[in-house]
Parts: C-alpha cells; structure tokens; sequence
C-alpha cells in the first residue's frame, strides 16, 4: 500500500531525485502479508533463500527515469515478498545513478526494512577512466565496491559480484578481491557472473580455498539464450551454488510486447540494448508460436518463459526487469504454475531449435 504520490516534473535529472529524496517524509507501509505471497528458494548449499522472482535495476531506475514511477514498481514488489534487488556499479544511466535512487528508496522508505532485503552490486565494466576503473583486478573491485555502498548509503552488500572475468587479471586476484570484501565486512556474500563453465569451476574453488564459498552465479538465460544448459548449471549444481539468470524474457521479447510492432517507449525503442534489428521476422514468428503455447496453458508468454526457467530445481530465482507495477504482476502470476507436459517442452524446443 503506499501511502503517499508525487506530482513529478516528465524531465528528471539526478539532481532533482535527490532533491525530491530528501523533502519526502511520507513512508511507505509494507504490506503484511508480502510473505505470504512469494516462493523462497534455497541458493545452492546456503544458508539464504532468494524469491522465485528477483528485481533487477539495469533498465527504469537510473537519473533519466522518474522517481515516482520506479519507488512505485520497487515498492509494490517488496509488498509482494520480492526480497532480492540486485545493481551492478554502472546502472543507470548515468552510470551509478540506480544504486543512488535504490540508496534514496531505502532511506526515504524501507529505512526499517534493511534486514529483509538481499542488496547485490558488482564490479567488472568499465566504471571510470584509466586503467583502474574496469574488469578484475583488486583495486578496482574494492575501489568500485566502496563507491557502490557510498551511493546506496549502506554499511554493506548482501551480494558482490565479479560482473566478469578478466583475460587479462590472474583469477586468484579477482577472486582474492571478493573474498576481502568479505574479510572488510562490505558484503555479506559473493557472486559470480558471465564466468563460463571452467572459468566458473576454477573461480569457485579458489573461493572455497579462500574460506568465502560462492553463494551464487548470475549468467543470461532465457528461451533464445541457452548456453548455460551446456555445462555451467552442471558445475553449479554440483558445487552447491545457487543460479540467477538474467534477462530471463530476453529484454522483453519473451512477451507480447513485440507482436505488432516496436512500442513507444519500449526498450527496443529507445535502441540501445534491443536493438529494432534484433527484432527480425523469424525472431517474430517464434514468438508468435510461443505465445499461441503460453495460451494453451492458460498463462502469458511473459508467464510461460519465466516458469520455463523455474522448472528447473538448479534455478534459485530468475532476475527480471519490470517498468511498471503491471507488468511486475503478470510476471508474478508466473509462478501459479511452473509445470510442463513432456508434450509441451516438445513443442518448445522444436520452435527454439
Ligand atoms: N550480470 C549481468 O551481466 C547482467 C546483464 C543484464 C542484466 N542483468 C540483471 O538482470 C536484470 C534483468 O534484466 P532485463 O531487464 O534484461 O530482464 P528481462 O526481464 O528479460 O527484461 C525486462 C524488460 O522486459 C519488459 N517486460 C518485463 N515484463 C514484461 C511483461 N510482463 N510484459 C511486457 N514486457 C515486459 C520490460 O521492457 P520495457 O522496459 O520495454 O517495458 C522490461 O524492462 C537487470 O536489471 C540486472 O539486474 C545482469
């Protein structure tokens, strides 16, 4: 419930979200049963449990959005038992900009409400000039991490993730930086993301000889993104450690947004990571064929391609993007079933292969 709005100017500048940051006095009211609502699952061999569906704010939450719009989309998923918001140091845009308006929301609303959200951040793209701000080595891994806290006004990360590997920066000094940041107290747990198979393998046992066991890895997988069913979630599942795919509904082309052409204001619209090129015909009619399945099952595509992720038992959570109050519902509704015939997972690779 919230339990106050704001009239805000269409053009926003970071300036203008700190100013309206610190006139707002009004706090949200959670919800009382948002954990009633939520499915939890185990990450690996942990000790935490992640919502079946995680918020993630690469997209909608940076200094050209309005504050109004995603404090509402960040705050109704709270109220639905979401726990888990995961950042990366250049979200925004402007770079860093999302973990400042998430640093605002929780001040501004959830400042009572620290101990039951599972805040994740990472290091590893370019973040600010010269040779020590990007990829993995220790310097810029801590120097980014304390940035990160900086801006979110946190004392610590539940999560810090390596956001890459790095060619170039031996393995153990990547890793090396993660589990110093445990050492410091400026995260809880760390995290793996994009590592393939052998790199992942290789990076969770120097965490484990490090004494900082790898809670989880947060690779892309989706329907039209399959790399991951080629060895890593083996790896994982056999390490104990927990998996977060992102971009599950592949940037919003995994619903039935794309049907009838590129909407206003869509991601695809704006054309910087979904390209209107990447929207081709044959993309088009698997979607279509998809949808007309999602149908059959009484769910929307949106709903069929997350739980076409969760089915599996190695997944922990699936990392979505959201614009809109209603679209964090219908991706919620995702989880009233997450069960699939042997026919219908037929029918599904024959339209993906
Ligand atoms: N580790 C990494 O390297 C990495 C890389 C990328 C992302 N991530 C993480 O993963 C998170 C999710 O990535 P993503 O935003 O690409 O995920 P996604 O869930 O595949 O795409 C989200 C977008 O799809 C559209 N959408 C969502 N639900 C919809 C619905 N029900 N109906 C119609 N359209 C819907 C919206 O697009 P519109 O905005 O057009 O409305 C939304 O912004 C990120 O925020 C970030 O935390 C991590």
């Amino acid at each position: 419930m919230l339990t106050v709005s704001y009239a805000v100017p269409t053009a926003f500048s970071l300036k203008s979200t700190a100013y309206l940051s610190t006139t707002c006095n009004m706090k949200h009211l959670p919800s009382s049963n948002r954990y009633n609502k939520m499915v939890y699952n185990r990450c690996g061999r942990s000790g935490i449990k992640l919502p079946a569906i995680s918020l993630g704010l690469w997209h909608n939450f940076g200094g050209t959005d309005i504050y109004d719009n995603y404090r509402k989309v960040l705050l109704h998923a709270f109220d639905c038992g979401i726990t888990h918001f995961d950042l990366a140091n250049n979200y925004g845009p402007p770079p860093g900009s999302a973990e400042e308006n998430l640093g605002s929301i929780l001040k501004n609303d959830l400042s009572s409400y620290r101990d039951e959200v599972i805040i994740s951040t990472k290091a590893g793209y370019t973040m600010w000039p010269g040779p020590y701000g990007d990829w993995g080595s220790k310097k810029y891994l801590i120097s980014s991490l304390n940035q990160s806290l900086k801006r979110m006004k946190l004392d610590y990360v539940d999560i810090f993730y390596s956001h890459r590997p790095d060619p170039e920066t031996p393995i153990e000094e990547t890793m090396a930086a993660l589990s110093v940041a445990v050492t410091q107290g400026k995260a809880l747990y760390v995290g793996l993301s994009n590592y393939r198979p052998d790199d992942a393998k290789r990076a969770i046992k120097i965490l484990k000889e490090l004494g900082t066991p790898c809670l989880i890895h947060q690779p892309k997988y989706s329907m039209f993104e399959r790399w991951v069913e080629g060895g890593l979630l083996e790896v994982l599942n056999d390490n104990g450690v927990g998996c977060i795919p992102f971009s599950p509904l592949a940037q919003g082309l995994l619903t039935n947004k794309y049907l009838n052409g590129i909407p206003e204001g869509s991601r695809a619209s704006k054309g910087v990571f979904l390209k209107p090129e990447m929207i081709t015909e044959s993309k088009l009619s698997k979607i279509q064929l998809l949808n007309e399945i999602a149908q059959r099952r009484n769910q929307s595509l949106a709903q069929m391609a997350l739980a076409w992720i969760l089915k599996d038992s190695r997944i922990t959570s699936v990392l979505i993007g959201a614009s809109s109050i209603s679209q964090l519902n219908d991706n919620l509704k995702s989880l009233d079933n997450v069960q699939f015939t042997a026919d219908e997972l037929i029918s599904i690779d024959k339209i993906l292969n």
